[in-house]
């Protein structure tokens, strides 16, 4: 038995994943649901981690603090061994989440009414963070054939050459295909911004979650001289389940980008983050950290394997397998039904929360993304009360 097959009650903690479904899906009485939307996992964090944290709780007092040089140093030389991406600690620059940190980059490289370019399906946020902050978003839709998703290079070209179009947002792996971006889209992607003068938000928060023995390539080291013009942001709190520490790191490693982002956030009095997160960054980004990662890697893909290989047997459901994350994007289109009936079923006969595709934008319409970074018990359920809902 692997220590992922333990099952924590998470009812009553506090988690948006167990005790916000009511108001989230709106229902009278959602305690029998089963939650596999929101990212994030079921699983106990590292061992490790719990005991850096109890070792500083033997300290009783909590004042201010400053970023931990050594728990800097722990990412950088994680980034380097996990990705080969060669990071100066000088270049990092920390944010209470990546979703804080793209508001921030949203609001510094562009003014209101300039435009944010950005890839549907794809993460909420990115709609919501520039709308909210009064940007114009550009959508370029990615294509899609039998789940494999793609560039439309030609639209992409066109758009980064409109006036207004200052930022690119790019999800590397993408949620919610579950996929990392192959090479040569990556250098494109590059070439392309940099020909046209558009700086490249990429958000790596899934960079660790790489399955079936692949590796993550980030965005900037393959870009060359035109690195300059990406911030990268990446955290461990998809990788290691610590989304409530609350911790996110922006690569920065123009000086002049850095100068304008810190400028903003100390306006914004950004600048520290919690003290657990400190010792979060130690703890996490070492051997012991590692060893967990490499157990919890496999038993998601098992989990993805599982999942697929039983839902698929249910008529009109098609999954490719993702080769990152813990996300399913689960293809319905060919149940015939709408996304209101297919939700409808899963929640009432199912009692099953999945998220419905439409929330990544229209393009999301006829998939559903299951999050199956969950003790297998729990993913045998689900695909239980799935498979129930749909026959
Ligand atoms: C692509 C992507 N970016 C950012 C986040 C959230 O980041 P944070 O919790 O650090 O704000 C998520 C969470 O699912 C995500 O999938």
């Amino acid at each position: 038995m692997s220590i992922l097959d333990q099952i924590e009650n998470r009812s009553l903690t506090n988690s948006v994943k167990w005790d916000r479904m009511a108001e989230i899906y709106q229902l009278e009485d959602p305690n029998d649901i089963l939650p596999m939307w929101i990212a994030d996992m079921d699983f106990a964090a590292p061992a490790v981690l719990i005991d850096a944290f109890k070792k500083r709780l033997e300290h009783p007092v909590f004042g201010y603090t400053f970023e931990d040089a050594e728990g800097t140093q722990a990412f950088v030389d994680w980034a380097k061994k996990r990705h080969g991406f060669t990071i100066d600690p000088s270049w990092i620059l920390y944010q209470q989440g990546v979703v804080p940190a793209i508001a921030a980059v949203v609001e510094t490289f562009t003014k209101e009414n300039e435009a944010v370019i950005i890839t549907p399906p794809i993460y909420p946020p990115f709609f919501n963070v520039p709308k909210n902050l009064n940007r114009a978003v550009k959508e370029c839709p990615l294509h899609e054939v039998d789940g494999v998703y793609s560039f439309n290079f030609e639209k992409f070209d066109n758009m980064t050459q409109q006036e207004d179009v200052k930022l690119f947002i790019l999800c590397h792996p993408h949620n919610p295909g579950g996929f990392e971006w192959s090479i040569e889209t990556l250098q494109e992607i590059t070439r392309i911004c940099e020909k046209n003068n558009v700086l490249i938000l990429s958000d790596e928060i899934h960079a660790d979650l790489i399955l079936d023995g692949r590796k993550h390539t980030p965005l900037a080291q393959v870009a060359g001289d035109a690195k300059n013009r990406i911030i990268t942001c990446m955290a461990p709190t998809k990788t290691f389940n610590i989304a409530g520490i609350q911790v996110a790191m922006m690569i920065v490693s123009d000086e002049e980008l850095r100068a304008r982002l810190r400028e903003h956030m100390l306006k914004h009095a950004q600048m520290s983050l919690n003290i657990f997160a400190g010792v979060a960054l130690k703890a996490l980004y070492s051997k012991e950290g590692e060893e967990w990662l490499e157990q919890l890697l496999p038993y998601i893909s098992e989990n993805m394997d599982l999942a697929i290989s039983r839902l698929t047997e249910i008529e009109g459901i098609h999954i490719y397998k993702p080769n990152a994350t813990y996300l399913l994007w689960i293809d319905y289109r060919q149940t015939g039904k709408t996304e209101e009936e297919i939700m409808d079923l899963l929640l009432t006969k199912g009692r099953l929360a999945l998220e419905p595709g439409s929330k990544y934008g229209e393009q999301g319409e006829g998939f559903l993304r299951m999050n199956v970074s969950c003790p297998r018990s729990l993913v045998e359920e689900g695909i239980k009360r799935f498979t129930h809902a749909l026959t």
